[in-house]
């Protein structure tokens, strides 16, 4: 097991493992290192990924730096490793929305939480991550992401998943591919709330998708986030029409 490490915007690197066995192609499991002057990591990775992901950190920052840490939801992938993170960083808080603070890491977190409320940000210095709740998208009702102000960098955890082994960053098409992975895993809460969800996010203008599972995307953020909230609409008008499922 390989964890490649990519700068896919200015001091923010990608640290992804690729696990040939889940699902048909494959799928990259991806973490996001701000390297800011109080350094943040977005995702944990499950525990059986700690040692070769946290090696990949280590080359960037040396993990005592490590401020904080945020994921998007409570899942093995996004926070599984959690308190291995916490042991070896002792200067780091865990950081997540009011709801998941609530329900699971006032109960469960080795260290006391910091709670961030919708629209918070988080000053780290040189860079500035925004909280934003995002409750059931893509799934679970603590579900939240940041969005990193000063480059432009959406961290949007499972949104666009695809699977493979595809490059860092692309310019190309993640719509296709994300429709093609939602429609085979079905991991998104189909709710009214989803399409108007996403949209909120397109109004950000991000320059940068920092994406989970598959590539990164540079470009127009906006058009690819409005494509991926017209599908959800369509795909829930469906489900909702007589006949269709
Ligand atoms: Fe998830
Ligand atoms: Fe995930």
């Amino acid at each position: 097991m390989e964890t490649k490490v990519n700068e896919i915007a200015e001091g923010i690197y990608r640290l992804s493992t690729f696990l040939p066995k889940v699902g048909p192609k494959g799928l990259t499991f991806n973490q996001f290192l701000v390297a800011a002057a109080e350094p943040l990591l977005f995702h944990c990775g499950q525990r059986a990924l700690f040692p070769t992901v946290s090696q990949a950190a280590g080359r960037i920052i040396e993990l005592e730096r490590l401020r904080f840490i945020a994921f998007s939801h409570i899942e093995a992938d996004e926070c599984g490793a959690l308190g291995e993170w916490l042991d070896a960083a002792p200067g780091a808080t865990v950081t997540h929305g009011a709801i998941g603070c609530a329900i699971w890491l006032n109960d469960q977190s080795p260290r006391p939480p910091r709670a961030l409320a919708d629209g918070e940000v988080l000053d780290l210095g040189d860079r500035r991550v925004r909280r934003l709740d995002t409750p059931h998208v893509p799934h679970c009702w603590d579900a939240g992401l940041l969005y990193e102000e000063t480059t432009g960098t959406l961290f949007t955890s499972d949104l666009f998943t695809h699977g493979g082994d595809p490059a860092a960053v692309t310019s190309g098409d993640i719509v296709g591919p994300a429709v093609a992975a939602e429609k085979q895993f079905g991991f998104t809460a189909l709710t009214p709330a989803a399409g108007a969800t996403i949209r909120r996010l397109a109004a950000l203008r991000p320059q940068t998708l920092a994406v989970m599972h598959g590539s990164s995307f540079s470009g127009d953020a906006a058009t690819v986030l409005a494509s991926l909230a017209d599908f959800y609409d369509e795909a829930l008008q469906k489900a909702g029409s007589p006949g269709t499922r």
